[in-house]
């Protein structure tokens, strides 16, 4: 009770003290040896302390790579929500920054994104400085309690010196509600062809795009999505951008959505929407629904804007509303998903996002010879290794059936199997470690089933102290799952479920460095 009552009179004091100070240093730089505690990662960014949810304003400027996310600095729970910030030049090793955003009289600090504002199109910048602009959803708690449909709103703050202070627009809110419920987690960019920036920003169950020419003032333009893919949920964390068919001359946009509840495997999930966009009106004849993550634990995740060379990158959060709150904690709570680079494959006719960690991540993992394996019928090939939730697995093999087992001297252990016949992968954490804070978490298979398999398949596991990032075909097929052991996996084993001999190429086990 005590406790509670101090959360809540901290929380009070850190939206008052935001006039005084708008950039108190509660997240500093940590020394390595705060990151050592149980399933803290070590090579996936976590906060310093408190609680974490999406990744927000990714933009790239001068150098660095800004991530700010959903944030609360007072309690390992969800909170009223500002922006953590932190930096990094290869976006694998962060420096904590001070928080960048606070929540201020118009309300809570939810999700959005940033840009650079290259022209000074909004006249924020002085003196030839150009100005980094972020856009985010106020959310006003009193709204809220009172009932309203109109609580939330969109705002801008503008940064001169590369995103260490902002300062408000006094004209906030750029976007008012007339009374959408779930108006929000506005993503920003700027669209060459038409000299504009277009807003695309969620309205419950569809989103709607703007434009304006200079951040502060925005029309409505179009609407896409009503009735349209998985609609389990409200739809959160939309980002929209073109990319390029691997092997042709084709471009196409990708629309990715999050949807809060009705992911294939229960609760939040990611999809996406294949289709052109015109300057104002997005169009997609998309009749399957597509997920970016089969997993259970890779969410809101958006892209950065004006990252180097065209790349499109993405960082998702590693977690699940299902449970995200339950999750096992010590002082933080929540990490996000590696980095990831997007790209656009065409498999048997079909537009497939493919989504795989950037080169510099696997150029972490220590260098080790492949082995070649080879499993008769029914028979496990087994190997220990001092840490394997530290670690990049990696395989080559025939599309046949096998059980895939990482287990630790407890008896904890979790499985990846495939079903050759049917094309399905499946994840088994059920009995992988701590699980029992959460019925779905500890109690149910996972599967993803991509589309069209090819006869050989790569896999690459990366796994972390509390994640599994699991991909097929460098990311034609992902599954992302936060994981609690109890202590490390040390024992992997390679069961041929199959009826002919299985030839395993190319097995490594590469441990991976703390970054931090
Ligand atoms: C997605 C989300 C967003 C919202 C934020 C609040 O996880 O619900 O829609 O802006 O989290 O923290």
């Amino acid at each position: 009770m005590q406790k509670r009552a101090l959360l809540l009179l901290l929380a009070t004091v850190s939206i008052a003290c935001k006039e005084i100070r708008d950039n108190p240093p509660i997240s500093g730089a940590q020394s390595a040896a705060e990151f050592q505690e149980p399933n803290r990662p070590q090579f996936h960014f976590s906060p310093p302390s408190g609680w974490l949810n999406d990744p927000n304003g990714l933009v790239y400027h001068e150098g660095v790579y800004h991530l700010f996310y959903q944030h609360y600095p007072h309690a390992t729970v969800w909170g009223p929500m500002h922006w953590g910030h932190a930096v990094s030049k290869d976006m694998i090793r962060w420096e904590h920054k001070p928080i960048g955003l606070f929540p201020d009289e118009n309300g809570l600090i939810f999700s959005g994104s940033a840009v650079v504002d290259i022209q000074n199109t909004s006249g924020f910048g002085k003196d030839g400085q150009v100005p980094l602009v972020t856009i985010f959803t106020y959310h006003s708690m009193q709204g809220e309690k009172v009932g309203r449909q109109d609580f939330q709103t969109q705002g801008i703050a503008y940064s001169l010196d590369n995103g260490d202070t902002w300062i408000k627009y006094k004209g906030n809110p750029v976007i008012g509600n007339d009374g959408v419920k779930d108006l929000r987690d506005p993503k920003v960019f700027w669209h060459e062809e038409t000299q504009s920036w277009i807003m695309v920003l969620v309205a419950g169950d569809h989103i709607k795009l703007y434009r304006s020419r200079n951040l502060r003032d925005w029309d409505n333009i179009s609407d896409f999505g009503q009735g349209q893919g998985a609609q389990g949920g409200v739809w959160e964390c939309p980002d929209l951008f073109p990319l390029q068919v691997e092997g042709s001359e084709e471009e196409k946009w990708v629309l990715i959505i999050s949807v809060g509840n009705g992911a294939p495997n229960g609760g939040s999930g990611t999809q996406y929407f294949i289709g052109d966009f015109d300057g104002i009106t997005f169009t997609s004849d998309q009749i399957p629904y597509k997920w970016l993550d089969w997993g259970t634990d890779n969410y809101a995740g958006v892209t950065y804007n004006n990252a180097p060379n065209g790349e499109r990158l993405f960082i998702g959060w590693m977690s699940n509303w299902q449970y995200a709150l339950k999750t096992p904690a010590t002082t933080w709570r929540s990490a996000m998903t590696l980095p990831r680079k997007l790209s656009l494959r065409k498999i048997n006719g079909e537009y497939t996002l493919i989504n795989y960690p950037l080169t510099a991540v696997e150029s972490l993992a220590e260098e080790t010879p492949g082995e070649q394996v080879t499993i008769p019928i029914e028979e496990i090939y087994s190997k220990m290794h001092p840490s394997l939730n530290q670690a990049m697995i990696s395989f080559t093999l025939p599309k046949q059936d096998f059980k895939l087992t990482l287990s630790n001297e407890k008896g904890e252990k979790t499985a990846v199997l495939l079903d050759a016949a049917s094309q399905l992968l499946m994840l088994d954490r059920t009995a992988s470690g701590i699980t029992e804070f959460n019925y779905e978490f500890g109690n149910k298979l996972q599967y993803a089933a991509p589309e069209s398999l090819s006869d050989t398949l790569e896999f690459s596991i990366f796994m972390d102290a509390s994640s599994m990032e699991l991909f097929v075909n460098k990311g034609q097929c992902v599954i992302t799952a936060q994981l609690f052991p109890n202590q490390p996996y040390t024992h992997l084993e390679i069961e041929n479920l199959s009826n002919g001999e299985l030839r395993i190429t190319e097995l490594k086990i590469r441990p991976m460095p703390s970054v931090w």
